[in-house]
């Protein structure tokens, strides 16, 4: 409730001026917290004379919204700006569609206040493509404090430990896992999983650098059969749902566990709920150390009269970056700043903890979140996870042989 009361008075002290320049944006931030946040863009824009024209596209983690870009681009109307990620941001690059940043603002202190793994993200060909906004992490184990308390069960930090604990929340009556089952919700479970049972250097393997060897290995068959396993938990009611379906049962006490980013804190905070004393974030198990990222960026397409468009640009550009916008949107998006120099005391338990693994941890980019591939490979991986996972006769040691195969043929 606190981190709200903070974000009221930027949300209702800006206001655009009739003259206010327009900016269409394309985004797919439309679920309880993303919307707050999304506002929070909006609010700051119009603070300098930016007049936010919401171009947003519902469902399926921004797979939707990626496609009808496509379309506007190909008919050679594209948006001004748009929520591209990943390796996707070199591949609107290469087409020649995107405005350089480093054209647009003074990008030399970049060098100074974002990561190198965030400046790298937004890199094509020595050029920055794209401008960060936040880092979300992936790889959390979310849990309903009121349940884990009433039924006295520690944290899980081992895989064991998980399924035992489950078998206990389902024998109370509680869901064990809420999960919506959408593709990459499914795929999202199984990334988690991997990168805890195969360890960095093998993810990064496997889902960055698609080597066979380790695709094909009966490690990757075993952790192919385990994340089978996580099936037995689910409310099957809420397959095809999107993920704040489920991220809701956490927050009205009916499901105790869920694997999800931490966009997941933003709707939970929104709705008045409290990191740690509503419910607790924590690593997945087995996965001391180990973080999984997804970096939300904006590219900002090239159009007719770059001199006369470049001021707005350059506007938005340094507003994402600004150091208030990044503490009160990330506040309120569940995230960690981009940058290397804000104030994290104003940041609930679980950001705090997420900026500590960041900046301490092994990173790797999650593929689920299109951060490791494009989002056409994504597609095609996610999609062979997903139907393993909803198939009780599917066999691992054949989904492992077409998941290699496919990757094969994409690339
Ligand atoms: C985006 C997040 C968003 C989440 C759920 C992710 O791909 O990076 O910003 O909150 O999808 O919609």
């Amino acid at each position: 409730m606190k981190k709200r009361l903070l974000l009221l008075p930027l949300l209702f002290s800006a206001h655009a001026n009739s003259d206010a320049i327009p900016l269409e944006v394309l985004h797919w931030w439309t679920a309880p917290g993303e919307l707050e946040s999304q506002k929070i863009l909006e609010k700051s824009l119009a603070a300098q004379n930016i007049e936010w024209q919401n171009f947003a596209i519902v469902g399926e983690g921004g797979d939707t919204a990626l496609r009808v870009l496509q379309m506007r681009a190909l008919s050679g109307n594209p948006p001004d700006a748009a929520q591209i990620k990943g390796p996707d941001i070199g591949e609107w690059a290469k087409v020649g569609m995107l405005d350089e940043i480093d054209k647009v603002v003074d990008t030399t202190s970049w060098q100074d206040i974002l990561p190198q793994v965030v400046r790298e993200t937004v890199t094509y060909k020595g050029h920055y493509m794209a401008v960060p906004i936040n880092v979300h992490r992936v790889n959390w184990l979310w849990l309903n404090k009121k349940i884990f308390n009433e039924l006295k069960l520690p944290v899980p930090t081992t895989w064991d430990d998980f399924f035992i604990t489950a078998d206990k929340i389902k024998a109370a009556g509680y869901l064990p896992l809420a999960h919506g089952g959408t593709a990459w919700q499914d795929a999202l479970l199984f990334e988690s999983m991997a990168l805890s049972l195969l360890g960095a250097e093998k993810y990064r393997k496997a889902f960055v650098n698609h080597d066979e060897d380790v695709l094909n290995s009966v490690e990757m068959i075993a952790v192919f059969k385990k994340f089978k396993r996580l099936n037995t938990y689910l409310d099957q009611s809420l397959v095809g749902k999107d993920w704040f379906n489920a991220s809701k049962l956490i927050a009205t006490d009916k499901a105790a566990m869920q694997f999800m980013g931490d966009w997941a804190k933003g709707m939970w905070n929104a709705s008045g709920k409290e990191a740690m004393v509503d419910y607790m974030c924590v690593e997945v198990p087995e996965s001391k150390g180990l973080f999984s990222y997804n970096i939300d960026s904006f590219v900002l397409f090239e159009k007719y009269n770059f001199q006369a468009r470049k001021n707005v640009q350059s506007l938005f550009v340094n507003t994402l970056l600004s150091k208030q916008f990044q503490t009160e949107f990330n506040i309120s998006k569940g995230s960690i700043p981009v940058r290397n120099d804000i104030d994290m005391s104003k940041f609930d338990a679980c950001s705090q903890k997420s900026y500590r693994a960041f900046y301490n941890g092994q990173l790797v980019p999650s593929f689920t979140q299109n951060v490791a591939t494009t989002s056409h490979l994504q597609n095609i991986i996610t999609k062979i996870i997903s139907n393993y996972f909803n198939d009780p006769q599917a066999d691992a040691a054949k989904t492992v042989k077409r998941l290699s195969l496919a990757i094969r043929a994409v690339k």
